[in-house]
């Protein structure tokens, strides 16, 4: 056995190349909210984090990075088409996303899924100590907590999945459905965003799997009786880490630059802001589609109003992410070419990854959030948002396909498919009168304030250990 009391398994390790370093050995901790909650728990209990360092064909030893020890599990270029562009994100993703994009079923894909699943395991199991806790994280892994609890039954384990989990009708397609189940099934906790998202999860273990599932437990048989245990869905909505974003948007210098960003586009009434990851399913295609008919319907001008849409690159070798770029680029294209002056942009686009103090300086340059995706996990950029806006003033248009609609009930909801209540929303936003914005945005803070990131990985690490102790019994 190893010598971790807790680990934490990802596809993706939370750290990026620092290009900056010349030796090209030096490391960077990735931003995001889950190694900030996460990386206080490895402290304080000699944990581990087990993940692809990014870098495909290349082997790592296991390294010690700003107070985490890093497990690298080495991926081949193979692997990475076909486990993680392949049946990752050209398979699950779309499927789990109401088949938004078609997803492929190819059985190779699939092979290299189990064996990838596999070696991430492996790597937890030789890393973990006698009845140690391990957090398995997202849909690349969703095999990972059967693996590991044939590997190691002594160990207490914990799934959370970041994205949807789909409606058994569609889940159907899926030709290793009762795989996947059987997977998840592995781990004590299993955690979504969503109630629905459990609820559609616990439906697919009955329907497929033919399981007893009574509440929110299900109770797993194994052939051999020791390991057979109770599985427990339960939906834990992610946030993000609320202090740290506060703090720079108190800050002297981002508040300069939010001001500096307006008087740049030349100091539109105006500033409406989409923030996303270029995906299919984050709705960029109808928030332009809409913002260009408001233009043309002149309600809205160039002079008045300006969008910003930064679209961070992403999976850029996937055949789908590719066809979207072009879509995107194309009417961004358009739009700027009908509408322009030589003074106006009516689209700035941004194809850029921008560091998190130029992001807070975006959110407090924005009066409109726009957050149009056609289904989402969570979705953090719009609680991100909320989180930055300590005047209390901005208007969130936010899709309710999204998680954070659970959570954000006072954000002007719509529906990104209806085109016409879009663009209605939209114009909305512009003129909210002031009174109205800020009682929006004070529920909307005092709902974020309370739940942040740290809350999130407690509840869910506290439901773990009360599960497992409720199944000794
Ligand atoms: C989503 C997924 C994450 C993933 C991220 C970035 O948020 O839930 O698991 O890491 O997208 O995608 P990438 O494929 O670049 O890791």
């Amino acid at each position: 056995h190893g010598a971790s009391e807790f680990l934490v398994v990802s596809n993706r390790l939370p750290i990026d190349r620092d290009s900056t370093d010349t030796a090209d050995v030096g490391w960077r901790r990735a931003p995001g909210g889950l190694v900030t909650a996460l990386a206080p728990v490895m402290a304080s209990r000699d944990g581990a984090w087990v993940g692809w360092h990014g870098a495909p064909d290349e082997i790592l030893e296991p390294f010690h990075h700003e107070g985490m020890d890093l497990i690298p599990v080495p991926l081949s270029s193979d692997e990475v088409e076909l486990y993680y562009e392949g049946f990752s994100n050209s398979t699950l993703w779309p499927l789990y996303h109401d088949v938004i994009a078609p997803p492929e079923f190819h059985r190779t894909w699939w092979d290299s899924y189990r064996k990838v699943n596999r070696r991430f395991a492996e790597a937890a199991a030789s890393a973990a100590a006698k009845n140690a806790t391990v957090w398995v994280q997202d849909y690349q892994l969703q095999l990972v907590p059967r693996y590991l609890r044939h590997l190691r039954p002594d160990l207490r384990i914990g799934f959370f999945n970041h994205i949807p989990f789909p409606p058994p009708e569609i889940f159907a397609q899926l030709p290793w459905r009762q795989a996947i189940i059987d997977g998840l099934l592995g781990a004590d906790l299993i955690g979504f965003q969503r109630p629905n998202d459990t609820a559609n999860f616990l439906r697919s273990a009955r329907r497929f799997l033919g399981a007893s599932v009574k509440a929110q437990q299900v109770h797993v048989k194994e052939r051999d009786d020791s390991i057979s245990h109770i599985a427990r869905a339960e939906p834990f909505p992610i946030s993000i880490d609320v202090g740290r974003i506060q703090e720079l948007a108190a800050r002297p210098d981002i508040i300069a630059r939010s001001k500096q960003i307006r008087e740049d586009l030349g100091n539109p009434k105006t500033i409406l802001l989409g923030v996303d990851r270029l995906d299919y399913t984050k709705g960029i295609t109808h928030r332009l589609k809409a913002y260009g008919e408001l233009l043309d319907d002149g309600v809205i001008t160039v002079e008045d109003a300006a969008l910003i849409q930064v679209a961070s690159p992403s999976r850029e070798r996937v055949e789908t992410y590719r066809q979207l770029r072009e879509e995107v680029e194309g009417m961004v294209g358009r739009i700027n070419g009908q509408f322009d002056t030589i003074q106006n942009t009516a689209v700035r686009y941004l194809h850029h990854n921008y560091p998190v103090e130029e992001m807070v300086a975006l959110y407090l340059a924005a009066d409109v959030m726009l957050v149009t995706a056609l289904r989402d996990g969570m979705n953090l950029v719009a609680k991100e948002y909320v989180a930055a806006r300590s005047d209390n003033t901005g208007a969130l248009v936010l899709s309710e396909f999204t998680g954070a609609a659970d959570q954000l009930k006072q954000a002007l909801l719509i529906n990104p498919h209806d085109i016409d209540g879009l663009k209605a929303t939209i114009a909305h936003a512009i003129t909210l009168p002031k009174a109205e914005s800020a009682r929006r945005m004070r529920a909307m803070r005092k709902q974020i304030l309370s739940h942040d990131v740290q809350r999130w990985s407690e509840d869910f690490l506290l439901a773990l250990q009360n599960e497992a102790v409720r199944d000794d019994r």
